[in-house]
């Protein structure tokens, strides 16, 4: 099995990116604990991040044709502005679980509405890395 973990833009950064919201663990420290814990599951984590919407819309149809188990998907900000990723995921069969590692809810008003909230299998916010430990479990559940 295999699980796919799509990070969307900016999240390049992160470590250094506003860390007073994001927190100082790099996108390299998190796709290492999901692989450690997955590895413990027999379950292989390919972990990816774009700055280009294209590029996660295509990753998403790429789930589907490799019959992915689940995708485990931060869109960044367009979370909030991406009815071409939202129209992906309902394209495809594999289910999606949102996270984000901030809650959105408690910061601006633009960040309150999710359009690919819509298409999501469910969703897991504010918890820091720790969203996409919990999304993996979610995942590896499913
Ligand atoms: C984010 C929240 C988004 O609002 C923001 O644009 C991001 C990161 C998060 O993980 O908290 O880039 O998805």
């Amino acid at each position: 099995r295999k699980i796919l973990v799509l990070n969307g833009p900016n999240l390049n950064l992160l470590g250094t990116r506003e860390p007073d919201i994001y927190g100082y663990d790099t996108l390299d420290d998190i796709a290492a604990r999901m692989e450690d814990v997955a590895a413990r599951a027999h379950v292989e984590i390919d972990f990816r991040q774009s700055n280009h919407e294209g590029h996660l819309i295509d990753w998403l149809h790429e789930a589907q044709a490799e019959g992915m188990h689940a995708v485990i998907l931060n869109a960044g900000a367009f979370t909030h502005t991406s009815i071409a990723l939202l129209d992906a995921m309902k394209a495809i069969k594999v289910p999606v679980i949102e996270v984000h590692l901030s809650n959105p809810h408690t910061r601006e008003e633009f960040r309150h509405k999710s359009y690919i909230g819509m298409g999501a299998k469910g969703t897991i916010a504010g918890f820091g890395p720790m969203s996409y430990m919990l999304a993996l479990e979610a995942a590896l559940d499913l």
